[in-house]
């Protein structure tokens, strides 16, 4: 169902890579809202051309840039500002990246020239985009900006390795920026801690389907879905959240207040 909870607002959408992405399901929720945006990712993922669909369903245009590259992120803003004829309210950060991960090294046996990019391409990134829109006064006050983390910037979890840090980093960057854009101009920043969720990103996590399994079963309300992230992400674009800032919001089922519970409980029963 939709509430024109977003009529009439200009935003920026990172990371929808394809039809599983968090972020794809935020942009068709965004649209069904009334809003009007750029959809934007790496050159390189763009090869697959699969955001064009995305592109044409929500009428909006692709604006390629490596979220890493200042001078790329300056084109994207100052080019989405043209395009959707105003200044943004909101902004979509959902990008992560670890080459270490993706080549299964251990947390005690990190590439560090990989360390920094996981830490580039995940955290940075989004200092850099709202250094980027600050720089341009190309935010509009009461703007919103989200970026999507998980719990495992505050809990260890096999094999993320590096991008728990970066996640932590994520979250910190948040305060930092929602600090400044807050006083400054009423702009409010913040983090979603997200379910495990079945994407491209998820699944290259060793193990992944066992992980999400264990996360379902200790979460009261099971794992959100993409698509009930895209719902919540829809409220904190909305003026119905105009105070929240500097916050990290678990959007998990339950999963970070759980300290057992009976289905998990049951499964080691099992085992004798
Ligand atoms: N899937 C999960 O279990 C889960 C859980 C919690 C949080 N998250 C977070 O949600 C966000 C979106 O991930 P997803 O799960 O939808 O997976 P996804 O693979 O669909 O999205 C990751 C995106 O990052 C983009 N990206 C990578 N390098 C980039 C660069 N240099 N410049 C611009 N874009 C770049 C990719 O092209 C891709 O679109 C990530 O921050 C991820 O960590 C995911």
């Amino acid at each position: 169902m939709a509430y024109n909870l977003l009529k009439g607002k200009r935003g920026i959408i990172f990371g929808a890579l394809n039809e599983d992405s968090i972020a794809w399901k935020i942009a068709l929720r965004c649209h069904e809202e009334g809003a009007s945006f750029t959809l934007t990712n790496a050159p390189l993922a763009m090869r697959m051309g699969e955001i064009n669909k995305l592109a044409e369903t929500c009428n909006a245009k692709v604006i390629p840039a490596d979220a890493t590259s200042v001078e790329e992120l300056d084109k994207l803003v100052k080019e989405s500002v043209d395009v959707l004829g105003g200044k943004i309210d909101f902004v979509l950060h959902a990008i992560g990246m670890s080459p270490n991960i993706r080549k299964g090294k251990e947390y005690g046996d990190l590439n560090y020239d990989w360390y920094i990019k996981t830490l580039d391409v995940s955290a940075l990134s989004f200092h850099k985009i709202m250094h980027v829109l600050e720089k341009n006064d190309a935010i509009n006050d009461y703007a919103s900006i989200v970026a999507l983390s998980y719990i495992a910037a505050q809990r260890i979890f096999p094999d993320y390795t590096d991008m728990a840090d970066a996640k932590a980093t994520l979250e910190s960057i948040a305060r930092g920026y929602g600090a400044r854009l807050g006083k400054s101009k009423k702009v409010r920043v913040n983090t979603i801690s997200q379910s495990p969720t079945m994407t491209t990103a998820g699944k290259g996590i060793a193990g992944f389907n066992a992980f999400f399994d264990f996360a379902d079963k200790m979460s009261p309300l099971g794992n959100a879905t993409a698509e009930d992230c895209a719902n919540y992400t829809v409220t904190l674009f909305s003026d119905l959240t105009r105070s929240v800032t500097m916050q990290n919001l678990l959007h998990d089922g339950g999963f970070s207040s759980t300290g057992m519970t009976a289905e998990v409980m049951h499964l080691f029963e099992q085992q004798g």
